[in-house]
C-alpha cells in the first residue's frame, strides 16, 4: 500500500489497529445502530417515508452517519444504510416498516424466484450509497465501516417475508430442497460481495458482515448450510486489505466457525463473556462487543460496572478488543449514557494488549 492509501484507509487509527490485533493506546469503541431513533438530531432529519427513502438521499444519509460521531466521539462511523438495500435496489420488492423491520411483498417460494435476484451493479443500482460513502470519507477523521447482510440473514427475510422468531420457512427450505437453498445462498453471497466491494472501493476502511439471526442454527447446520456462502463473501473481499468483522447474535456455539469463514474480528453478543469467546476463536483474532444494550437503557449506574467487566474480559488472552454493545442501541436509550460510556472506555487503562 502507498503512504496515501494507507492514510486514506486509516491504518494507524485506534480502531483499525485493534481490528488487526496491534497494540493500541486505548480500547476503541463504536456502537451498532449508533445512528437512529435514540438521537433527537436523527428524529429531526430522518423525514417521513421508510428508511429506504432516507438511505437513497446522500445528503441526509451523510448527515445521519456523522451525527453519532460528533456527539459521542466514537472511533468509527458506520454507513447509514440497511442490510436490505441491495435486494431492494434490484427490485425484489422489499420495504422496511417502522417498528417492524423488513417486509417482503412476494416472499421467496420456489426456483422461479431466483430470477428475481439478478446481480447487483452498484454504480447504477445504488449510486446513492457510493455518493454517501464518498461524502463521508472526505468529511470523517475516523474510519468508515461498510457492511452487508450475510446470505443467511438476508435469505431468512426473503423466505419468511417478515421478522420471525422461529425461522420455520428458512429451515424448511434447507431441510427439503438443498439444491435450491445453496443456489439462493450463492446469489445472496454475490450481492453481498458486489455491495461490499463497491463501498470499499468508494473509500470505506473496514467491512462488517451482519449475520444477525444465524444463532438460530446448530453448529453442524451452520457448517453445512451457511459457512460455504459466508466464506465465499469473506474470501472475495480479502484482497481489498481492509479488516473484516463477522457478527451475529446467539452465536456462542458458532464463534469458531464464524472466525473460520475469514474474519480479523468476530462480533460477540452479551450472552458469551469475552474471555470465553477468546477460547473459541484462533489466537490473534480480535473480538468486538459486548455490553448488553438493555443495561445502557437501565442507566449509567447499571452500565458502568458491566462496561468495566467487558473491558477486563476483553483484555484477556491474545487478540485485539473493540468495545461495542452486544447488539444494536435500543431506541429508548438515553444518549447521555452512551456519551459517558465512550468517555469511560477511552479513559480506561489497559485495553487490547496482543
Ligand atoms: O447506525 C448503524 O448501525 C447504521 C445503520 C444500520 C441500519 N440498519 C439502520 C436502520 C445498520 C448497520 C443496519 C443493519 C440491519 N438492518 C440489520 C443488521 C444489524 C442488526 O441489528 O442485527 C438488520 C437485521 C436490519 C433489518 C432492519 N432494518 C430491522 C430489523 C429494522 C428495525 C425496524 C424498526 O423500525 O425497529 C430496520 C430499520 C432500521 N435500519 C432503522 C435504522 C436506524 C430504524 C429506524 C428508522 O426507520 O428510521
Amino acid at each position: 500500500m502507498t503512504h496515501d492509501q494507507d492514510h486514506r484507509r486509516h491504518s494507524d487509527s485506534v480502531f483499525i489497529r485493534a481490528a488487526r490485533s496491534e497494540p493500541v493506546p486505548h480500547t476503541p469503541v463504536w456502537f451498532m445502530r449508533q445512528a437512529g431513533r435514540s438521537l433527537p438530531e436523527y428524529r429531526e432529519v430522518r423525514g417521513g417515508g421508510t428508511i429506504l427513502n432516507a438511505i437513497a438521499d446522500p445528503d441526509r444519509a451523510t448527515e445521519i452517519t456523522l451525527q453519532p460521531v460528533r456527539r459521542y466521539g466514537v472511533d468509527a462511523a458506520i454507513l447509514y444504510s440497511d442490510i436490505m438495500t441491495p435486494v431492494h435496489a434490484i427490485g425484489f420488492g422489499v420495504d422496511i416498516e417502522p417498528g417492524v423491520g423488513p417486509v417482503v411483498q412476494r416472499p421467496f417460494r420456489d426456483r422461479s424466484d431466483l430470477g428475481r435476484l439478478r446481480p447487483l451493479d452498484a454504480a447504477t443500482d445504488t449510486p446513492y450509497v457510493l455518493e454517501t460513502v464518498e461524502n463521508l470519507v472526505s468529511e470523517l477523521s475516523v474510519p468508515l465501516i461498510a457492511f452487508a447482510g450475510a446470505p443467511f440473514t438476508v435469505a431468512s427475510y426473503l423466505l419468511e417475508g417478515r421478522p420471525t422468531r422461529t425461522w420455520v420457512r428458512t429451515k424448511a427450505l434447507m431441510a427439503t430442497d438443498e439444491s435450491l437453498w445453496f443456489d439462493l445462498m450463492d446469489r445472496l453471497a454475490d450481492l453481498a460481495i458486489a455491495s461490499l466491494r463497491s463501498q470499499v472501493e468508494a473509500g470505506a476502511s473496514a467491512i462488517q458482515l451482519f449475520d444477525s439471526w444465524v444463532g438460530t442454527l446448530s453448529p453442524p447446520d451452520y457448517e453445512r448450510f451457511v459457512l460455504p456462502a459466508s466464506t465465499k463473501v469473506m474470501s472475495a473481499v480479502a484482497d481489498l486489505g481492509v479488516p473484516r468483522i463477522h457478527f451475529g447474535t446467539n452465536t456462542g456455539e458458532l464463534l469458531g466457525l464464524m472466525a473460520a469463514a475469514g474474519a480479523e474480528v468476530v462480533g460477540v453478543d452479551w450472552r458469551t463473556p469475552l474471555d470465553a469467546a477468546r477460547r473459541r476463536v484462533p489466537a490473534g483474532t480480535a473480538l468486538q462487543g459486548n455490553l448488553d444494550p438493555a443495561l445502557v437503557v437501565a442507566g449509567w449506574e447499571a452500565a458502568r460496572p458491566a462496561a468495566a467487566d467487558v473491558l477486563a474480559r476483553g483484555a484477556h488472552g491474545s487478540g485485539g478488543h473493540i468495545f461495542n454493545l452486544g447488539h444494536g442501541v435500543l431506541p429508548e436509550t438515553d444518549p447521555s449514557v452512551l456519551e459517558a460510556l465512550v468517555e469511560f472506555v477511552h479513559s480506561s487503562p489497559g485495553g487490547a494488549t496482543p
